[in-house]
């Protein structure tokens, strides 16, 4: 039996996301046309044994939460429950916490998610690796380049093995260049070392007390817990962190561009596991040409033309921009006054106006990503393209 526990955060994390995310929860922003936490639920839920999904985080749960939660759980047929943490207890202080409730029937293995990835979750292949060699701590890493390398975290494996000899937490020079992509298959031990990490944290907590040297800025919160920093680093090199490679899609979610650009990776993935959610070639539908369509209904200006720009890159001005751009990946979003440059190589550049002279100027469309080459382009963490800046 297995279960699946994805970090959420709360009001006070994903500050890049604003002001996107004062609308609506990060997790539930729409990424490839679907709340960006579906995309890790679908997955969790393709696993077989899996037994519920535990999404952690300390927003207050709201209504979109709430339904989020029910629709989910019809839809996949499986428990999906969120706890409310107490305060922000960092990415490993939630696991801690409610490890009770985590590993309640006893679970062979738990996989940890981070929220705001995108990826195609080899949650499978992690487990067969992880019943091959079973260590408390499994790591999905991929690769990125020197530069890109220093925003993550950083991982020095052992060839052989795999054994992650040493990990730093976007280190200022060059480590390595695998990084960690956020996702983790852990075993029931693995909370051995979180239990360890907080007992410390609370006697060192009770020896300053005592000292009369607590400030609030001295400790970062009761119950705080940095997976990353006060448990991988610290505990590299002994045998019980490993690191599966994978060279399938990955992006992180941080900012509302990085979000574009994990929608496209999504969207690419659309034709071979959701063809569905894609706009198709119909009488009268849209006109699909290569990874954008427009809708009939669309006015489009004699001059507008549709461009590839080598080495694109997203750029917006404003939020306003933002929602316009933001149409072009949802099937279903409404009618939008939209500026868009773009190619058919996978490459597009979207831009509103006020950044670069905009090639197309499509007023009152549906202008949609529907289509992509195929998965090739996205190999490799980041990419040929270098991915996305955070
Ligand atoms: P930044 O560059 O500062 O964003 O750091 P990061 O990329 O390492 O990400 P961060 O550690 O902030 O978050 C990783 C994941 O953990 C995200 O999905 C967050 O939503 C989640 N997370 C971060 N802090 C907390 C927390 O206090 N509680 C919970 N439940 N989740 C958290």
């Amino acid at each position: 039996m297995l279960k699946a526990v994805i970090l959420i955060g709360g009001p006070q994390k994903g500050t890049r996301f604003r002001p996107l995310s004062f609308e609506v929860p990060k997790p539930l922003f729409p990424v490839a046309g679907v709340p960006m936490i579906q995309h890790h639920i679908e997955a969790c839920a393709q696993v077989p044994g899996m037994q519920e999904i535990l999404l952690i985080g300390f927003y207050q749960p709201d209504e979109p939460l709430t339904q989020f939660l029910e629709t989910a759980q019809q839809e996949f047929n499986l428990p999906v429950r969120y706890l409310q943490e107490f305060a922000p207890l960092g990415t490993g202080g939630g696991l801690y916490h409610f490890r009770d409730q985590i590993l309640a029937g006893g679970p062979e293995a738990f996989f940890v998610l981070n929220a705001d990835v995108c990826s195609d979750f080899p949650l499978n292949a992690m487990l067969d690796a992880h019943r091959r060699q079973r260590h408390p701590f499994l790591l999905l890493g991929t690769t990125a380049n020197r530069t890109q390398s220093l925003n993550y975290g950083c991982i020095v494996e052992n060839p052989q093995t795999h054994e992650v000899l040493h990990y730093v937490e976007k280190p200022s020079t060059f480590i390595s260049d695998i990084i960690n992509c956020g996702i983790y298959l852990f075993s029931p031990e693995a909370l051995k070392p979180l239990r360890d990490v907080f007992q410390r944290n609370q006697q060192d907590r009770q020896l300053c007390l005592a000292l009369g040297e607590d400030s609030p800025g001295l400790w970062p919160g009761a119950g705080t817990i940095r997976l990353e920093q006060d448990v991988f680093s610290a505990l590299a090199g002994q045998g019980q962190i490993y690191v599966y490679l994978t060279d399938g899609i990955w992006s992180q979610i941080k900012s509302a561009g990085s979000a574009l650009y994990a929608s496209r990776l999504y969207l690419g993935r659309y034709e071979f596991t959701h063809p569905e959610r894609l706009a198709k070639h119909t009488p009268g539908g849209p006109q699909i040409r290569g990874n954008v369509y427009i809708h009939p209904t669309a006015k489009v200006a004699p001059s507008a033309v549709v461009a590839s720009v080598p080495g694109g890159d997203w750029t917006w001005g404003s939020s306003k921009s933002l929602q316009g751009l933001w149409s072009m990946f949802l099937p279903t979003a409404g009618p939008q006054r939209l500026h868009w440059e773009g190619g058919d190589s996978g490459r597009g550049c979207a831009s509103p106006g006020e950044h670069c002279p905009p090639r197309s100027h499509v007023t009152g469309a549906h202008v949609c990503s529907a289509q992509h080459r195929g998965l090739g382009e996205h190999r490799g963490a980041l990419g040929p393209r270098g991915g996305y800046r955070q």
